[in-house]
């Protein structure tokens, strides 16, 4: 399918490894969860092992192609370094002609970071010069990046025409236990898909609708489906391109459920006012900010006859107690189910995991959140055929 570390010699090479580093923060830009960190530092070591010259790189957020300075990767830098026990130098840059002249003196066995990919719109635009001119920081380009695999970005999809290619050791990982899932599905097979960035969950919603059992949606998601739809009153106006992915969503098919009641509260969050309502009964100026009893019972149910469950993206505002239930409960009512395989994903969801003292009860925790939920619903990622 595609080459992996064993295929190569890197000894003296420069290996060009994108990472997703794309980690949780907290209000100060602090890392609250170093998941993904931890989960890159087999391939980096094995590359040390091997005297590699090791460039990584990584996006942080969203910047859209500006500075931004508490997006920088510089804590990223220092977890890294405190974890391998090497000294990690970092760039501020990712291209530049002082970033190629520092990779061009690296030697065996350094570690460089460069910069926030997204600091430069290129990334984003899959820009081929800017690929070009990363690739040329290499001699082999190693995909770690699971969890971007399904964005077509440039140092993904980019460096794979310039660079003999292949997967690091976590996206190698992340493939077999995923194909189990994709290939053999236990059934009743359920996902659970919450969480907020609805744009690359709508294909995926479709395509889950033909091939799981079950599909219980909430979070941010089941809102804005639901507001688009006219089931929850007072949707600020979307994107057409989204309506329309939506509109393509069936809401009638005997597979999906969606959430009956919330935890509803006022969209201002002005004052500290929070009831249980039925979907229904929501009021132009309130929000949904969990799913209700009655959902949480109807999940509960279904979670308890599956025998394969994945899940990404909590089901309400689980960082705050008074919207934490849904999330909690029904990651709980997957962890009872001891028959069933189960798999999580996503950085919101492992940080919910380990909240709620969850993570050690599931099969598989993955890095990718949309990237694992496209591998698995059968979509091709770019990431992945651009290896191949
Ligand atoms: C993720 O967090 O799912 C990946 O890092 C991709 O991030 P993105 O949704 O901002 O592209």
């Amino acid at each position: 399918m595609f080459k992996t570390l064993k295929d190569f010699d890197f000894k003296g090479k420069a290996a060009l490894v994108r990472c997703d580093f794309n980690v949780p923060l907290d209000e100060k830009g602090g890392i609250l969860n170093d998941f993904r960190i931890k989960q890159s530092l087999p391939t980096i070591d094995y590359l040390l092992k091997q005297k590699a010259k090791i460039v990584l790189m990584s996006h942080l957020r969203r910047p859209k192609g500006k500075v931004v300075e508490g997006l920088r990767l510089d804590k990223v830098r220092d977890r890294l370094a405190k974890y391998l026990g090497v000294s990690v130098d970092k760039a501020d840059d990712c291209v530049s002609e002082e970033v190629k002249d520092r990779a061009a003196k690296m030697r065996q066995g350094d570690v460089l970071l460069l910069e926030n990919l997204r600091f430069h719109r290129e990334e984003e635009l899959n820009d081929d010069r800017f690929a070009k001119q990363l690739a040329e920081l290499g001699d082999v380009y190693v995909n770690d990046a699971f969890g971007m695999c399904h964005r077509a970005h440039a140092s993904i999809v980019g460096p794979p025409k310039y660079l003999p290619s292949c997967a690091g050791l976590l996206l190698e990982r992340e493939v077999k236990v995923l194909s189990r899932v994709l290939d053999k599905p236990w059934r009743p097979l359920v996902v659970v898909v919450g969480g907020a960035k609805i744009d690359s969950k709508t294909d995926v919603l479709e395509r889950f609708l033909k091939s799981a059992d079950h599909v219980l949606v909430g979070g941010q998601v089941a809102n804005v489906m639901m507001q688009a739809k006219g089931i929850i009153v007072g949707r600020p106006s979307l994107e057409p391109e989204l309506a329309k992915k939506i509109e393509k969503i069936d809401l009638t098919s005997p597979k999906l459920h969606l959430p009956v009641d919330g935890v509803i509260t006022l969209e201002s969050r002005q004052e500290n006012y929070s009831r249980i309502g039925g979907i229904g009964d929501v009021r132009k100026e309130e929000s949904v900010f969990d799913i209700g009893p009655e959902t949480i019972k109807v999940f509960a149910e279904i979670i308890k006859e599956a025998k394969m469950i994945l899940w990404a993206g909590p089901l309400g505002m689980f960082e705050e107690k008074q919207f934490e239930k849904g999330t909690k409960e029904v990651g709980q009512s997957i962890a009872r189910n001891h028959s069933a395989f189960k798999v999580a994903g996503g950085g919101d969801t492992h940080e919910a995991l380990i909240k709620f003292n969850l993570a050690d009860k599931f099969d598989h925790v993955s890095t990718g959140g949309g990237a694992m939920l496209e591998f698995v619903s059968g979509k091709k990622l770019p990431g992945l055929e651009a290896l191949k």
